[in-house]
């Protein structure tokens, strides 16, 4: 697997365009399964994961072709076309890649009346169940039958009905499926406590663009008037909020001075004022997001406490993949920081990688981590576990002293677009080492 050899110490300057968000096109892929029609998807970002989900549907029979992609360039153009389902069996090797691959599930049940998908794999952070998505379609009449390692679900008689689901736990997926369910099941669906994430917003805004009916857009109340069938559209993929905050961190980190584009303001208010309580100052100028340089970070306490907390939750609070990286910002901020990420247990394991480094951070349990700073990190030799891990070790590396090399970048190509040339373009000492290339020694 490739690697990425860093030298810490330059301040990234100059302007970064944002992709497409990850998460949102993840959910709006699958959505190529409930029309014949063809359904084109501009501003997709080039990811690892986009790849594989695109894989998993040319199994199933969508046919998908790239356009627009030039070199250098970030997003590309895809139009994927279902007419012709071959399978309603999403495969072991193809789910265990990645965890989203369960959001085929709700769409070729709706279309197909049957779908069978394996149980997901993902990423490194805890146990993920998949319990809600397969209650709410049961509350659509779907019959789920769990056998060796496989969900097997049927609509009886071939096409599922409305019902009312109040999600006990806000779930982003479990939300999608049952949307993408509910688009094509007879009669009315109501969802309670739905989640309301910025990839919820944009997925709704392209099932309506396929002919869907749905109320309570961006509320946690959604109600939707099923259909007897979709058509195709053209859609673009809105800007991925969880990499304009990673790129707030990495100017943060290395004192440097960033101008990040084409970004929607509306969606980074809480990200702006929790990296703003860690000293970290943004300001916006229409879509873009301006993060001066040289700033002096210092951690902010909570109003009439003498402590400091950041906590994650759903949507619109602060985004649970963005905690990584605020460990990361956190180690080059003056004063202490309680870090709590309830979502995923296993999110801030790798939190050690960065105390390998020199970061002062007691891991209190698998949710609570307190990170002291600023510390003065050193090049290290890492491996990364998940997406964002990834990503907040590259930060750490690219305000440490010395050299550091982060193994398996797939984890970090899964999420991030280009990451080393876009990070090269703004003045980082960063480079690809390909996996043949790769030499056990260090020059630290
Ligand atoms: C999505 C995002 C991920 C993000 C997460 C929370 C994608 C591809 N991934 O993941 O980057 O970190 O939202 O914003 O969009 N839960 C259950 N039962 C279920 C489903 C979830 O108990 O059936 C729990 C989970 O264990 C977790 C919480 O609900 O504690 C939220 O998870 P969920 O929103 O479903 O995360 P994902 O959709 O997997």
């Amino acid at each position: 697997m490739d690697s990425i050899w860093i030298k810490g110490g330059n301040p990234l300057k100059g302007e970064i365009p944002i992709s497409g968000a990850k998460n949102a096109a993840l959910t709006l892929m699958p959505c190529a399964l409930l029309t014949e029609e063809k359904v084109t998807l501009a501003n997709l970002p080039r990811l690892a994961d986009v790849d594989t989900f695109s894989h998993l549907l040319n199994q199933l029979g969508v046919s998908t072709s790239v356009a627009g992609v030039k070199k250098g360039q970030i997003g590309r153009r895809m139009t994927l076309q279902a007419n012709d389902i071959a399978s309603t069996v999403a495969p072991y090797d193809m789910v265990r890649k990645m965890r989203a691959s369960v959001l085929v599930l709700g769409p070729m049940l709706a279309r197909m009346g049957e779908a069978t998908v394996s149980l997901p794999g993902g990423c490194a952070i805890g146990d993920r169940p998949i319990d809600l998505h397969l209650k709410a379609l049961e509350c659509m009449g779907a019959e789920i039958e769990l056998t060796a390692g496989y969900v097997k679900a049927s609509a009886p008689k071939g096409r599922l009905a409305g019902g009312d689901f109040s999600f006990p736990v806000v779930s982003v997926g479990a939300t999608e499926n049952a949307l993408m369910a509910a688009v094509l099941a007879k009669g009315k669906t109501q969802l309670f406590n739905a989640a309301r994430e910025p990839e919820i917003v944009d997925l709704c805004e392209m099932l309506v663009a396929m002919g869907a009916e749905i109320g309570g857009i961006g509320s946690n109340v959604l109600t939707v008037e099923g259909q007897a069938e979709l058509h195709g559209c053209e859609h673009t993929v809105g800007p991925d909020h969880i990499e304009v905050g990673s790129f707030m961190a990495l100017a943060g980190v290395t004192g440097g001075e960033l101008r990040i584009t084409g970004t929607l303001p509306g969606d980074l208010r809480m990200i702006r004022l929790v990296f703003d309580q860690l000293g970290l100052f943004s300001e916006l100028d229409g879509d873009d997001v301006l993060v001066p340089g040289e700033q002096q970070l210092i951690i902010k306490r909570d109003a009439g406490e003498y402590k400091s907390k950041i906590q994650d939750g759903p949507w619109p609070a602060f985004p649970a993949d963005l905690t990584s990286i605020a460990v990361a910002l956190a180690t080059q901020c003056a004063g202490s920081v309680l870090i709590h990420e309830w979502m995923f247990e296993n999110r801030l394991v790798f939190t050690d990688k960065l105390i390998s480094m020199g970061a002062d951070i007691v891991l209190c349990d698998p949710h609570r981590a307190i990170v002291t700073g600023p510390a003065r990190l050193r090049g290290e030799r890492l491996s990364s576990p998940d997406i964002r891990a990834g990503m907040s070790m590259l930060i750490a590396a690219l305000s440490a002293t010395g050299e550091s090399v982060i193994q398996n970048v797939r984890e970090i190509d899964r999420g991030y677009e280009n990451i080393d040339v876009r990070l090269r373009n703004l003045g980082a000492r960063i480079q690809r080492i390909a996996a043949e290339d790769q030499t056990p020694a260090m020059h630290t």
